[in-house]
């Protein structure tokens, strides 16, 4: 008995999160980049055994996807997908309806409402068509609102209209029936002016029978700058109520410009990982949990903040942080 309690305790030492994320019935998901994904075996190996959900980094954004009007480029998203699938993972399409990264000719373009409806329709339905069945979740809209909770204004606001969003959903949903559609974007974890925006709106969609199933909570925070967990719960709580899952999307936890040892912060960066795992633990309709990259070697920070990082669960060399045994742990908590 001693010994089979050994055994198994030894096992769940070792567990990879996937497996560790199985038992609690949660997904746990990386974004995936095109290219470490063929180039580095190492890269292939930690997330084939590590996560059970992926979400294309870039590949399915509008301007890879869909460079010139008549023309798609489906290698990046297919090799991820066909990757995931060779791995037994689900894959959440990452996204359809946003504001960047966009080709120039939609960008340069001067399309009557009509004519960008029209494009936008075809979009939809031909990568979501594409990828039918293989792909259970789609944020249809990507960072739709401001930071103060309004209507943010892009191409597709000015020039089609605020009904821009149902009609992304309900184009989603003819092209894949059984996909979960969610509604995802940043600085509305918690409970503020945008929070409270992105639940009105989400609610008058299910007032009016749009087919939307989640709202996604991206979670790119820092050491000195992340929602209360209790804040997050609660927010989680309120959406649940309108019939809606939850998920953490792209989370990922900057460690520059605050006070400490390297060590201080990686120590401080893996409590709050913990305590965000924790909440979509303790919240029933988190169905996942997804990093913004897994390693550090390849995260957007540095590019996009100018300055070093170390944001993810494994370092530049693929070693587990304090932020990989964190998830870990918080997966083990009862
Ligand atoms: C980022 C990618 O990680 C970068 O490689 C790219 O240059 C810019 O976009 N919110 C989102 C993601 O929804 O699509 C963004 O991804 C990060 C912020």
């Amino acid at each position: 008995m001693a010994e089979m309690i050994g055994a198994e305790s030894h096992l769940a030492a070792h567990a990879p999160l996937r497996d560790l994320a199985r038992g609690r019935n949660k997904l746990i998901g990386a974004a995936v980049a095109v290219s470490p994904l063929a180039d580095e075996e190492r890269y292939r190996e930690i997330l084939a055994r590590e996560f059970n959900l992926v979400t294309p980094e870039n590949a399915m954004k509008f301007g890879p996807i869909h460079p010139g009007p008549e023309e798609y480029d489906f290698s990046g998203a297919d090799a991820i997908v066909s990757f995931a699938k060779t791995h037994g993972m689900m894959v959440r399409g990452h996204t359809l309806v946003w504001h960047n990264q966009l080709p120039d000719w939609i960008t340069n373009g001067t399309y009557s409402r009509d004519q960008l409806a029209a494009i936008l329709r075809e979009h939809i339905h031909t990568v979501v068509g594409r990828y039918r069945g293989n792909v259970r979740f789609w944020d249809v809209v990507n960072e739709g609102l401001t930071d103060d909770g309004r209507l943010r204004e892009t191409v597709w606001s000015r020039v089609i209209g605020p009904e821009y969003l149902a009609l992304a959903f309900q184009w989603a949903h003819e092209a894949d029936p059984s996909a979960l559609l969610f509604y995802n974007d940043y600085n509305g974890e918690g409970l503020n002016v945008k929070s409270d925006g992105i639940y009105q709106m989400v609610r008058s969609l299910r007032d009016d029978g749009v087919p939307i199933h989640g709202v996604g909570l991206q979670m790119h925070v820092g050491l000195r700058n992340h929602p209360r967990p209790c804040d997050v719960l609660a927010n989680q709580e309120r959406l649940t109520a309108l019939g809606l899952e939850t998920q953490i999307t792209e989370m990922d936890v900057q460690i520059q410009k605050a006070p400490g040892s390297i060590a201080e912060r990686l120590k401080e960066q893996a409590r709050i990982y913990h305590d965000t795992l924790a909440l979509c633990l303790a919240a029933p309709r988190c169905t996942a949990f997804v990093t913004w990259g897994f390693t550090d070697r390849h995260s957007w920070i540095p590019h996009f903040t100018h300055h070093r990082d170390q944001p993810l669960l494994f370092d530049d060399a693929y070693q587990p942080k304090p932020a990989y045994e964190a998830l870990r742990a918080a997966f083990l908590e009862e």
